[in-house]
C-alpha cells in the first residue's frame, strides 16, 4: 500500500464503500446462479434503460474480455477492426482480440486517440478485394487512450458514416462514465450512435466489473454463448451485478467520475506555468498528459507513482481517481513545483 496518493492509475483506487456494502447486502443467502438472480436482472435492466439499449446488458469481469466480447459479436472470420494506433485494444491487451477473435487490427496513427470520419476512408480502401481483409468495426474508446474525450458531433458524424458504410461502431467504454461527466448530457445521447460498447465500472469505484451493452436488437443472437465460450458467465454473477448497483444508487457511477475529472481539472490548473511542464493533451477526463524534462521525471519518481507515458518525447500521464483528494492533487503539484528546478 502506498503511503502518497498514486497518480498511476484510476486502477490503483481502491473500491468505493457504496460499492463494498452492496456486496455484503448481495451475500445475504443462497441465489440463483450464472446471472438467473435479482440482483444481475435489477443492474442490467437499469443498465439497458439508462443507456437506451434495445439490445441487452452482460456483466463479464475485465476490460480486455468486454473488448473481445463486444467486438465479437459484430465480426466476421474474414472481417477486421479499424482502431487507433494507441487504442487500448491494440497496445495493453496482449493482443486477446488478434488471439481470442482471431481478428486483425487496422490501426490508424492519430493525433489525440480519435478516430474520424476522414482517418477511416483512409483504411477501406482494400475493401472488396478477395485478398484483403475486410473492415467491418470500427473501435474507438471514449474517453480516448489519452484521455480526451469524443463530443457529441463527433460521435454522430463517426455513426453516420458508420451506418453509410456498412460498418459497425464499437465502443471501449472502461471511462464512459467520465465523458458522461465531461459531457454533461444524459449517457443515452453518448451511446446511441454505437453498435455495441463496454461500459466500465473497475476504473470508477467497482472491485472489478464491466458492462457489455448491446443497443441493436439484431445483435443479440449468441450473445450469452459468446460470453460463456469466452469464459465470462461468473456463476456467481450477484457479486459482479451488486457492484453496478452500488455505483448505480443515487448516480453515484456519474458522480465519481465528475470528481475524478475534477482532480485532474485542478492539478492541470495547479501546474500551469510551472517551468519545463507542458500539457501534451487537453485535459477533458482524469487523465493530465505532460511532457516534462527527463531529470524532472526522475525526480518526481522518487517520491511518487506515476507512468512514463512516451520515454523518448518524455510524457507522463498522471491519473486521477473517485478518491483523490484536493489535498492529494494539491501535495502533488506543489511537488512538480519544488523539482521543477531538476535538470536545469
Ligand atoms: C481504455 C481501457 N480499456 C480497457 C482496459 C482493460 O481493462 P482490464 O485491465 O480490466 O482488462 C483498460 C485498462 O486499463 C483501459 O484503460
Amino acid at each position: 500500500m502506498t503511503e502518497r496518493k498514486s497518480f498511476g492509475s484510476d486502477n490503483h483506487a481502491g473500491a468505493h464503500e457504496a460499492v463494498l456494502r452492496m456486496m455484503a447486502r448481495a451475500n445475504a443467502g443462497d441465489a440463483a446462479a450464472y446471472g438467473a438472480d435479482p440482483w444481475t436482472q435489477q443492474a442490467a435492466a437499469e443498465i439497458g434503460a439508462l443507456f437506451g439499449a434495445r439490445g441487452g446488458v452482460f456483466l463479464v469481469f475485465t476490460g480486455t474480455a468486454a473488448n473481445v466480447l463486444g467486438i465479437s459479436l459484430l465480426l466476421r472470420p474474414y472481417e477486421a477492426v479499424i482502431c487507433p494506433e494507441s487504442a487500448h485494444l491494440n497496445t495493453d491487451e496482449c493482443g486477446a482480440a488478434e488471439r481470442v477473435l482471431g481478428a486483425k487490427l487496422l490501426t490508424v496513427p492519430t493525433p489525440d486517440g480519435k478516430l474520424t470520419p476522414a482517418l477511416i476512408a483512409g483504411r477501406l480502401r482494400d475493401r472488396g478485394d478477395v485478398h484483403r481483409v475486410q473492415p467491418r468495426v470500427v473501435a474507438i474508446s471514449q474517453v480516448t487512450e489519452y484521455g480526451t474525450c469524443y463530443t457529441l458531433a463527433e460521435l454522430h458524424a463517426l455513426g453516420e458514416f458508420c451506418g453509410s458504410e456498412g460498418l459497425r461502431l464499437y465502443a471501449d467504454g472502461a471511462r464512459l462514465a467520465n465523458a458522461t461527466a465531461r459531457l454533461g448530457c444524459p449517457v443515452a445521447d453518448i451511446v446511441a450512435p454505437m453498435d455495441v460498447l463496454s461500459f466500465g465500472g473497475t476504473k470508477n469505484g467497482a472491485v472489478g466489473a464491466e458492462a457489455v451493452v448491446v443497443m441493436a436488437e439484431d445483435l443479440m443472437t449468441g450473445v450469452s454463448f459468446q460470453r460463456k465460450q469466452q469464459m465470462q458467465l461468473a456463476s456467481k454473477m450477484r457479486y459482479l451485478a451488486a457492484q453496478f448497483l452500488g455505483l448505480l444508487e443515487d448516480r453515484l457511477w456519474l458522480r465519481n467520475a465528475a470528481h475524478a475529472n475534477l482532480m485532474a481539472q485542478r492539478l492541470a490548473d495547479g501546474l500551469r506555468g510551472v517551468p519545463g511542464v507542458e500539457l501534451w493533451q487537453p485535459v477533458e477526463s482524469n487523465a493530465v498528459f505532460a511532457s516534462l524534462r527527463p531529470a524532472h521525471i526522475e525526480a518526481l519518481q522518487r517520491e511518487w507513482d506515476f507512468y512514463v507515458w512516451d520515454e523518448q518525447a518524455h510524457v507522463v500521464r498522471w491519473m486521477t481517481a473517485f478518491d483523490t483528494t484536493e489535498s492529494d492533487v494539491d501535495a502533488f503539484a506543489a511537488a512538480v513545483r519544488e523539482t521543477a528546478a531538476n535538470g536545469l
